[in-house]
């Protein structure tokens, strides 16, 4: 399934993140492709409040993952300063791409040889002007 959608602002990114978060289940995996700025973290704060999830979420950034309870745990990973999979598992981060419960999203997933591959859903955002997103949700 391939689906492109325009966020005209962050509410609407926000919005498609609610909008996917149905669509996940226990295990899914996420990979969030789009360079900095391109509302990343906005689109992770939406799967949250679909997942019931109402801690506030921030960019895991140096902490690389932060986990947060909702519906079913909710991982958001950035994948950023990994820069390979031996580091991944260094960090112990390799048990979460899949999760084994609950839902992983990954900023930066193509860091990361073989995670986009192995992606339930890849969603690439592109940036339009300074609002507007072309965001493209492929379902593999
Ligand atoms: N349509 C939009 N979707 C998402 N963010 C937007 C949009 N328009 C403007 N923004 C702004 O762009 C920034 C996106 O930041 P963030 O979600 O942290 O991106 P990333 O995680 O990809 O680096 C925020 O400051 C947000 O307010
Ligand atoms: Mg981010």
């Amino acid at each position: 399934m391939n689906k492109q959608i325009i966020a005209h602002d962050e509410r609407e990114m926000e919005e498609i993140g609610i909008d996917l978060a149905q669509r996940l289940q226990d295990g899914s995996l996420v990979s969030l492709v789009g360079t900095l700025g391109a509302g990343k973290t906005t689109l992770t704060k939406g799967i949250a409040k679909g997942l019931l999830i109402t801690e506030l979420v921030v960019s895991p950034s140096y902490l690389l993952a932060r986990q947060y309870e909702g519906r079913m745990p909710l991982y958001h990973i950035d994948a950023y300063r990994i820069s390979s999979l031996d580091e991944l598992v260094e960090v112990g981060l390799d048990d979460l791409l899949p999760p084994e419960h609950g839902v992983s999203v990954v900023e930066w997933p193509e860091r990361i040889d073989g995670i986009l591959e192995i992606s339930d859903i890849v969603v690439r955002i592109d940036l339009l002007d300074d609002q507007a997103r072309r965001v493209e949700i492929t379902q593999q």
